[in-house]
């Protein structure tokens, strides 16, 4: 695993506390993140309850020994902890797992959204792939929707034939494009009929920026 993205997930681990609640995200760099508070929760013997974004990060985090809730058998998030596929200052891509609907209700249910990323992540510009998480029954007409504002298709699987069947019993339409304006974006996206969730990220506290030396804060 790539120094780098050891590097951030250890720098927001230094924000953990005895006694929080965390939101674990998805991907590689959020999974060093878990891996680093499992081994923490273990040598210091620390309470600390653990909410899930994908149920790929619900399993690595069970196999690791964490506690996992569901988010109604918590209070609130203290700081929810997750990579992403393009960072500027302002603005993420995310969902390149699809996972990015679970990932916004914990990233922006938390009193502290904290995103570790490395530099290769680091983009001037928002731009690329948006996911966009779809009611099965709808996803011909959001796809036109879509398509009327740039390329889109729906993302297929590999190792399953047809479309990939999201956490949520959903499908994921990917549309590329290059957003100017992501807080406009991410509503116009959201209230298209059908759609449930999409990857543009527009609320979080901190971006951790790791690299080979350390870290950085964007
Ligand atoms: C999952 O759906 C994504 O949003 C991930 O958080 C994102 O793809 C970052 O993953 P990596 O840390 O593996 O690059």
């Amino acid at each position: 695993m790539s120094i780098e993205k050891i590097n951030a997930a250890k720098k927001a681990l230094e924000f953990v506390k005895d006694g929080m609640v965390l939101g674990l995200g998805s991907g590689t760099t959020a999974k060093e993140f878990i891996k680093l508070l499992a081994d923490r929760v273990k040598k210091e013997k620390l309470s600390i309850k653990s909410v899930y974004t994908s149920f790929d990060s619900k399993i690595y985090a069970m196999q690791l020994g964490l506690d996992i809730f569901e988010l109604d058998q918590v209070e609130n998030i203290d700081i929810t902890v997750d990579g992403a596929d393009v960072a500027t200052k302002t603005a993420l891509l995310k969902g390149g797992g699809g996972a990015c609907t679970r990932e916004k209700i914990i990233g922006y249910a938390a009193k502290k959204f904290i995103v570790i990323v490395d530099e290769s992540k680091i983009k001037d510009r928002l731009e690329g792939k948006v996911v966009v998480e779809v009611v099965p029954a709808a996803y011909s007409f959001v796809l036109k929707e879509l398509q009327k504002i740039s390329k889109a298709s729906v993302r297929m699987a590999g190792g399953k034939l047809g479309p990939i069947i999201t956490d949520n019993g959903n499908l994921i339409i990917d549309v590329d494009m290059e957003i100017k304006n992501p807080k406009d974006m991410e509503l116009k996206l959201k209230n298209i009929p059908g759609v449930v969730e999409n990857g543009i990220f527009t609320k979080f506290d901190m971006i951790i920026v790791g690299n080979k030396e350390g870290t950085r804060v964007l």
